[in-house]
C-alpha cells in the first residue's frame, strides 16, 4: 500500500488544471447503460472510482474503448450480465447507480449492497423504495439487491431526504419508464443537472433539473451521444483551501467558479482575495486565514465534501470557528487525526468547535475516507516536519494525480511504497 510524505511550510503558487468531476462522471457512465447506440463520455477524470466503474461495466459485458483526451466510448450492445458483484461494489458505493438503468432497460438487475466511505450508515432505502414505486419487485437477499420489472411505470415519488445518487438513480430509471414520473425533494446538485442534460441529449425528457421537483416523461428508447463531464467543484475547492492555508497564490483553470460560490464566499470571509472568470478562479492569501463558521447542507448549501478541508483551514487560522455537519453522521474522523497533529478541536454532536493554532506538527496519520484524506494532506502542507498519510487509496478514488498537482504548485510531497 502506498503513502504520501509531505514536508510542510511552502506556500503553494502557480497554475493547475481542474479535472472532470468524479460525481458527474460516475452517474453519466451508468447512464450509458440506457442508450441503444455507443456513447462517448468526455472530460473523464483518471481516478480509481472511474476505473472501478469501467471494470463494472466491463463485467456486465459492455465494450469500452478509451480514446485520447480523456474520452471513453461505451457500447452496450454486447451486454451479457446484469449483476454488479460485491468485489467491485464494496470499494465504491456509487456502483448502486447501475441499478436504475439496468432495471429500466433490461427488466432485471442484481447489485451488491454498497460499501464505500465509512461515513455514517448511508442506507439505500430511497433508491429501493423509488424503484418499487415504479413497479419493480425488489428483494434484498444474500447481500444483494435483486430487482425485476416488466417495463417500469411512471410514479409520483416524494423522497424523504435529499439524496444525490438516489435522485440520479430514479431519474435514469424514469427516463425509460412508461408514463411520467415526478420526483419531489430531488437533489439540486450540478452533477444532477449534468446527468439530466446527458439523458435529454440521448432523447430523454427530463424537466426541472436544478430545482427540487423533477418531471420525467419516459420514452421507449434512448440513443448514444457525446457528453462532456463538468469540472470538479470539490477538487477546485480543495486546491483553493490548500492555497489559502499555505498563504499562497494559485490560479485554477478549466473549472466552473459558478459552481463553487458558497466556497468562494467562505474563503473571502477567511481573508482570501478571490477572482474568477468564466472557467478559471484565482486565490491569494496574505498571512494566516481567519477561522470561519459553516454548516453543510445539500446544494446550493455548503458541500459536505468540503467540510473536512475547511476543518483543516480552521485548525491553523486565527480565531475560532464552528463546523456543523448537516448531511452525514459520523463524518469527523479527520478531526481526531488532526488533533494528533496538534489541532485544537472539540467535537460536540454534529459540530466541531475548532480554535486555530499557530502551527501543526507532523505526525503519521491515517485517511479514513476520501475527503478526510484530502484534509490530512492539507494539514500536512502546513505542518512542521514530515507528515505521513497512510491508506491513500481513498485519495486516489477521488483526486486525479494529487501529488503531481500539488508538486506543480511547489509543495514538497512524494508518494512512496509501504
Ligand atoms: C453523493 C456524493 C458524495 C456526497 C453526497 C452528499 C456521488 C457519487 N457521491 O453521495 O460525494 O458526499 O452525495 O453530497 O455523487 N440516505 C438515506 N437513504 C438513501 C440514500 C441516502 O437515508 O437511500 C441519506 C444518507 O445516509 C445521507 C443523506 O441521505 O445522510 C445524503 O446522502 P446522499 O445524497 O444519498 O449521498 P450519496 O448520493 O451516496
Amino acid at each position: 500500500m502506498e503513502r504520501l510524505l509531505i514536508r510542510g511550510g511552502t506556500p503553494l503558487c502557480g497554475e493547475i488544471r481542474i479535472s472532470g468531476a468524479k460525481n458527474a462522471a460516475l452517474p453519466v457512465m451508468a447512464a450509458t447503460l440506457l442508450a441503444d447506440g455507443p456513447t462517448i463520455v468526455g472530460n473523464i477524470p483518471h481516478l480509481h472510482d472511474v476505473t472501478t466503474t469501467m471494470e463494472l461495466l466491463g463485467r456486465l459485458g459492455v465494450e469500452l474503448t478509451v480514446h485520447e483526451g480523456m474520452e471513453v466510448e461505451v457500447n452496450t450492445a454486447t451486454i451479457k450480465s446484469l449483476q454488479a458483484p460485491y468485489e467491485l461494489v464494496k470499494t465504491m458505493r456509487a456502483s448502486i447507480l447501475v441499478l436504475g438503468p439496468l432495471l429500466a432497460r433490461f427488466g432485471e438487475a442484481e447489485v451488491s449492497l454498497p460499501g464505500g466511505c465509512a461515513i455514517g450508515s448511508r442506507p439505500v432505502d430511497i433508491h429501493v423504495d423509488g424503484l418499487r414505486a415504479m413497479g419493480a419487485e425488489i428483494e434484498v437477499a444474500d447481500g444483494y439487491i435483486k430487482g425485476r420489472a416488466g417495463r417500469l411505470r411512471g410514479a409520483h415519488i416524494r423522497m424523504d431526504l435529499v439524496s444525490v445518487t438516489g435522485t440520479e438513480n430514479l431519474m435514469m430509471a424514469a427516463a425509460l419508464a412508461h408514463g411520467t414520473t415526478v420526483l419531489e425533494n430531488a437533489a439540486r446538485e450540478p452533477e444532477v443537472i449534468n446527468l439530466a442534460t446527458c439523458i435529454n441529449a440521448m432523447g430523454g425528457r427530463v424537466r426541472g433539473a436544478g430545482t427540487s421537483t423533477l418531471t420525467i416523461e419516459g420514452v421507449e428508447r434512448l440513443y448514444g451521444v457525446h457528453h462532456r463531464v463538468l469540472p470538479d467543484r470539490i477538487e477546485t475547492g480543495t486546491y483553493l483551501v490548500a492555497a489559502a492555508m499555505t498563504g499562497g497564490e494559485v490560479r485554477l483553470k478549466d473549472t466552473a467558479p459558478a459552481l463553487v460560490a458558497p466556497l468562494l464566499d467562505k474563503l473571502r470571509d477567511s481573508g482570501a482575495e478571490v477572482e474568477a472568470g468564466r472557467d478559471w478562479v484565482a486565490l491569494r492569501m496574505r498571512g494566516r486565514p481567519r477561522a470561519v463558521d459553516l454548516q453543510t447542507a445539500p446544494y446550493p448549501g455548503f458541500p459536505t465534501d468540503m467540510q473536512a478541508q475547511f476543518c483543516a483551514l480552521n485548525a491553523i487560522s486565527t480565531g475560532a470557528g464552528s463546523v456543523t455537519e448537516g448531511v452525514f453522521e459520523n463524518r469527523f474522523m479527520h478531526c481526531l487525526e488532526m488533533q494528533r497533529m496538534g489541532a485544537d478541536i472539540r467535537i460536540e454532536g454534529a459540530t466541531a468547535q475548532i480554535r486555530g493554532v499557530e502551527r501543526l506538527t507532523a505526525a503519521p496519520v491515517i485517511a479514513t475516507d476520501l475527503r478526510a484524506s484530502a484534509s490530512l494532506v492539507l494539514a500536512g502542507l502546513v505542518a512542521e516536519g514530515e507528515t505521513r498519510v497512510d491508506r491513500i487509496y481513498h485519495i486516489d478514488r477521488g483526486y486525479e494525480c494529487i501529488e503531481e498537482k500539488l508538486a506543480q504548485l511547489g509543495a514538497d510531497i512524494q508518494r512512496v511504497p509501504d
